[in-house]
């Protein structure tokens, strides 16, 4: 049988949450040093004051990003945030451990504040429990959030910053059970010494948000953490990397795996709330996520990933899993945001934008309101994928999500509610992740749509060949924009993305 789409308006999941369209900037490679900032760039780049990368920021503000992660990642976790504060000049250059090079500190919590204010963004900061004493975290959230006439609120204002800075997500920890992680640690000493922060940090600061540091969501460690945490915590963190082995059919079902982690992390939240009899949301952060291959791009020679269509495929499948677990997931970053893994690469001459920054762009613009229920009836037997199980890939260790996470559908759909320049839309967003096969998919509506309207847009990704990809001189992997007269089904070109809008009203 040919698959069908069938999506019930009137079946809300839950609002969408712009912010799982948030980004990432660690110390790391070229992310931030010949990335976002680079002061003796000599083409012109550049806002001469701030040192900003002026192309990063124009391509980074056409992805709406509503919060930024910084400055680790496992950069975090020996970092001394009050190297980066005060004269440049008088900045001391240290050793760096998880990346194994020097950190000159000319950018840092001031200048990060300043770049995100300029891109219009929020900023998200991750506190050093490795290196990184309670004292030190107090003091970082003193120096940005206070107003009283202390220490450290008044070193801020020396250096220039008189109001408070109000940064509201702080997480605890990076992959503090990772063992490349300077200051690893046991669950139980990890969740006994984290609890204690949470603590602390909120007498400090009531307003802020806290983020528990997660593994995959579906580890030993996410249950213990989360059982202890719960009553302390506002967000648990989950980190996952899709890898593709070479195989483009692993590479678009392995967020597969995500969407299997999560549905046990609401498990693992929904157990914990129980237990301590909370009635607070307690959601998730997953504050990294991406197509990695940390085989093919190590993080020690800075991580840059050379995308092609088959990535950007997998990185809309991604979204589609964000925004089909629109109830659990509230925040998640896309790690990262600038030449390190990431959808943008610089040189001092310019930019160019990945194959995965444009399903990004159309996800972040269009994929907003009320996350519908979607169902995919199955394509016929012969286009099944039979592979092996979903494997998500973390620092080189091959982890394999339960059964349950194979998936088998080669048309992987998400769908909103959302209130465009007419009123109300219905939009949606569609992978076909079949190299071989080309879809034509009738969809099919529940009560409560209007009509349909005559023609619809559609915003296509798609190229010839899986293994295109983009860089300085050439782009082959871009959005095309149609309009097209409807006919009641989706046309799917194989290994192809297409987001579509404006095409139906909807009344309730
Ligand atoms: O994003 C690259 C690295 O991957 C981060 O530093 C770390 O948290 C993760 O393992």
């Amino acid at each position: 049988s040919t698959p069908a789409i069938h999506i019930d308006p009137a079946r809300i999941i839950d609002e969408v949450d712009p912010r799982i369209y948030s980004g990432f900037t660690e110390h790391m490679g070229r992310c931030i040093y010949g990335g976002l900032y680079e002061p003796d760039n000599k083409h012109g780049l550049i806002d001469p004051k701030s040192g900003f990368r002026l192309d990063v920021l124009d391509a980074l503000r056409e992805l709406k990003i509503p919060l930024v992660r910084y400055p680790g990642g496992n950069f975090v976790s020996s970092y001394r945030w009050q190297d980066g504060i005060g004269p440049k000049e008088l900045r001391p250059r240290r050793p760096e451990l998880a990346w194994l090079s020097e950190e000159s500190n000319q950018f840092g919590t001031d200048e990060f504040i300043s770049w995100c204010r300029t891109l219009g963004t929020e900023p998200f900061i991750c506190l050093n429990m490795g290196t990184g004493t309670l004292e030190d975290a107090l003091a970082w959230v003193e120096y940005c959030n206070s107003s009283s006439n202390t220490y450290y609120a008044n070193l801020r204002r020396k250096n220039g910053h008189a109001e408070p800075y109000a940064v509201k997500y702080w997480a605890l920890g990076n992959e503090v059970w990772g063992p490349w992680q300077v200051g690893q640690m046991e669950s139980q000493d990890y969740a006994k010494k984290a609890f204690q922060w949470a603590k602390a940090l909120k007498l400090l600061d009531p307003n802020i948000n806290l983020i528990s540091c997660g593994e995959t969501g579906y580890a030993d460690w996410d249950r213990v953490i989360l059982r202890k945490m719960a009553p302390v915590i506002d967000y648990h963190s989950v980190h996952i990397y899709t890898v593709s082995q070479g195989k483009h059919e692993v590479n678009v079902m392995g967020p597969a795996a995500a969407e299997k982690a999560l549905e046990i992390t609401r498990s693992l939240i929904d157990l914990a709330k129980i237990e301590h009899d909370l009635t607070k949301e307690l959601t998730v952060c997953f504050d990294e996520w991406n197509v990695w291959d940390p085989i093919r791009a190590p993080g020690e020679k800075g991580a840059e990933e050379h995308y092609d269509l088959s990535d950007a495929l997998a990185v809309a499948a991604w979204l589609n899993v964000f925004v089909r677990k629109a109830d659990i997931v509230k925040i998640a970053c896309i790690a990262q945001s600038v030449n390190v893994i990431s959808p943008i690469i610089t040189s001092p001459e310019g930019l160019f934008k990945q194959t995965t920054y444009y399903p990004l762009q159309l996800f972040s613009n269009l994929m907003r309101g009320s996350s519908l229920a979607v169902h995919v009836t199955t394509p016929s037997p012969s286009t099944i994928y039979t592979g092996p199980t979903v494997p998500t890939f973390i620092h080189n260790i091959s982890q394999h999500t339960p059964d349950s996470a194979k998936l088998t559908k080669f048309v992987d759909v998400s769908a909103v509610l959302a209130t465009g320049i007419n009123g109300q839309e219905i939009r949606v967003a569609i992978v076909n992740r079949s190299d071989r096969d080309e879809f034509e998919v009738p969809i099919l509506f529940g009560p409560g749509v209007l009509g349909v309207k005559e023609t619809i847009k559609i915003h296509e990704v798609w190229s010839p060949d899986l293994k295109d990809g983009n860089g300085f001189d050439e782009e082959k992997v871009k959005t095309v924009h149609k309009e097209e007269k409807f006919s009641g089904t989706y046309k799917l070109k194989k290994h192809s993305f297409q987001s579509t809008s404006s095409h139906h009203g909807y009344t309730s």
